[in-house]
């Protein structure tokens, strides 16, 4: 089994995926990571360097490269879902879920180098835009986990397996 987790920036993709891939005893992908090793620059230097739309053919590469794992977690980025088709090729490959964080508990956790890391977040006001346009796409997953702010990503995990094994049976 594959499955996907997506959300926006800082929703726990991949702390939480990890811990579930743990559980499950698959392997883990970070889709960042994967590009980072890939092309030997961080995504702020590709994006510094060649722009968003670069950027975002390379996650769609490596989109297809996790598609030969047989059974794997995948921590996508938070632009992911925003590409046409991206969510729908995730849906074929696998169970997507959405990791549903409120944007103020979001926003607590960027603190710092959350920001300096990430080439998509300028200020709170265009992240809560951000936000805001791509729920619609982030819908599109085949389930949702409504996260609190208190929520350890132990919990989350725990969660996870229940959902996976009710939708086995
Ligand atoms: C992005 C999210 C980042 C990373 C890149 C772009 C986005 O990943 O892929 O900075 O457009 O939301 P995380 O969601 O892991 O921060």
């Amino acid at each position: 089994m594959r499955i996907f987790l997506i959300g926006f920036m800082g929703s726990g993709k991949t702390t939480v995926g990890r811990l579930l891939a743990d559980r499950l005893g698959v392997d883990f992908v970070d889709l960042d990571s994967l590009i980072e090793n890939r092309e030997g620059i961080a995504v702020r230097e590709i994006f510094e360097k060649h722009g968003e739309e670069a950027f975002r053919q390379l996650e769609r590469e490596s989109l297809e490269e996790v598609g030969r794992i047989k059974e794997a977690v995948v921590a996508t980025g938070g632009g992911l879902p925003t590409r046409p088709d991206n969510v729908g090729r995730m849906r074929s490959l696998g169970l997507t879920m959405w990791l549903d964080v409120p944007f103020e508990v979001l926003a607590g956790r960027w603190s710092g180098d959350g920001w300096v890391d990430r080439p998509m977040l300028r200020d709170e006001a265009q992240a809560r835009e951000l936000f805001d346009h791509r729920r619609a796409r982030y819908s599109e997953a085949d389930l949702k986990l409504d996260i609190g702010a208190e929520e350890k990503p132990e919990e989350v995990v725990s969660r996870i397996l229940l959902l996976i094994a009710s939708c086995a049976t």
